[in-house]
């Protein structure tokens, strides 16, 4: 693929969404509920992919999957820090693995590797054949049941093994499987589905006392207003219904003693420039006994 650098100004040869946010080009703007993301996951991606993979007839592989996924897509203009590079549409999806891969590195070794909002396990099945990772439990949880199945079958068939069950960030349980202690959870591109997350999804994170929790994910609050790319990302961000509070939730945590946010990289990455992802990271408050926590609030 071309090296050349391209800019914000080459964006709308390449997406119509810089049309849209300026109203040249009519768009109704969508509320993101759960009967959408259903239609979207369930019925329209992960659904049609759970047929080809079991009418395949042979052991269909994660890369087998990305083929039937990503192959026919165009090559995409993509956000690279402050800079935008064109990339097929498979280089930009292992660009993004690459960035996950990085963001959980310093969290290793762990007691389980967990993704929360899996898809079709095109990250976790990779990362379950790192070195690092071959001997941890690997789980995944999915709201839509066909990327379950998916996950399920695409494990199988990398000999994989894997605890895969339902997970919604929008519900009390989080997920219907035991998460153990120590374990590394992150989160890739899928936080956005939730316009505005509920305390009660980082209370139940926390509550599983991970080693630490990471979120590849477009962070709303970290589009820069100071600059038209920003200003462009919050606008996009806000006419999809996009996740708006991610950031907001974990500092407000943070300031309540429930957690530490450890790494914060801002819009590193995106497939897709104006939804790019930035990697936070966060480890619980240890658990102390209960009278350490009644001292610390005398003092
Ligand atoms: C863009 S895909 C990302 C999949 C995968 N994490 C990746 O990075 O390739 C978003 C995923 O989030 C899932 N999702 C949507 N709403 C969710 C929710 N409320 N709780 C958990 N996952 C959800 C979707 O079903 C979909 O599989």
């Amino acid at each position: 693929m071309s090296k050349k650098q391209y800019d914000l100004d080459d964006l709308p040869r390449f997406s119509r969404w810089p049309a849209r946010l300026l109203g040249a080009e009519e768009w109704q703007p969508k509320s993101k509920t759960a009967a959408e993301v259903a239609r979207e996951y369930e019925h329209e991606k992960w659904g049609p992919l759970l047929k080809i993979v079991r009418n395949a007839g042979r052991g269909m592989t994660v890369h087998d999957a990305d083929k039937v996924v990503f192959a026919d897509l165009s090559p995409q203009l993509c956000s690279v820090g402050r800079s935008f590079r064109m990339l097929t549409a498979m280089a930009a999806h292992r660009r993004h693995i690459d960035l996950v891969v990085s963001a959980l590195e310093r969290f290793q070794p762990c007691n389980a590797l967990v993704e929360l909002g899996a898809g079709y396990g095109t990250i976790i099945l990779r990362l379950a054949k790192l070195p690092g990772f071959r001997r941890t439990p690997i789980i995944a949880g999915e709201f839509a049941p066909s990327g379950v199945g998916l996950i399920e079958l695409l494990a199988r068939a990398q000999k994989t093994n894997i605890v895969a069950g339902a997970c919604d960030f929008a519900s009390s349980p989080l997920v219907e499987f035991q998460i153990p202690e120590g374990a590394l959870i992150y989160t890739s591109m899928a936080t956005p589905c939730v316009p505005m997350l509920d305390g009660s999804f980082i209370d139940q994170l926390v509550a599983m006392q991970p080693k630490a929790v990471v979120h590849v994910e477009p962070c709303y609050e970290h589009c820069d207003t100071d600059t038209l790319l920003g200003s462009m990302r919050r606008r996009y961000i806000e006419i999809n219904d996009y996740n708006r509070n991610l950031v907001t939730l974990l500092r407000k945590y943070q300031k309540q003693g429930a957690l530490q946010i450890v790494a914060e990289r801002r819009a590193v990455f995106g497939t897709n420039p104006l939804l790019c992802s930035s990697v936070i990271a966060w480890v619980p408050e240890k658990r102390r006994p209960a009278r350490d926590r009644s001292k610390r609030r005398a003092r």
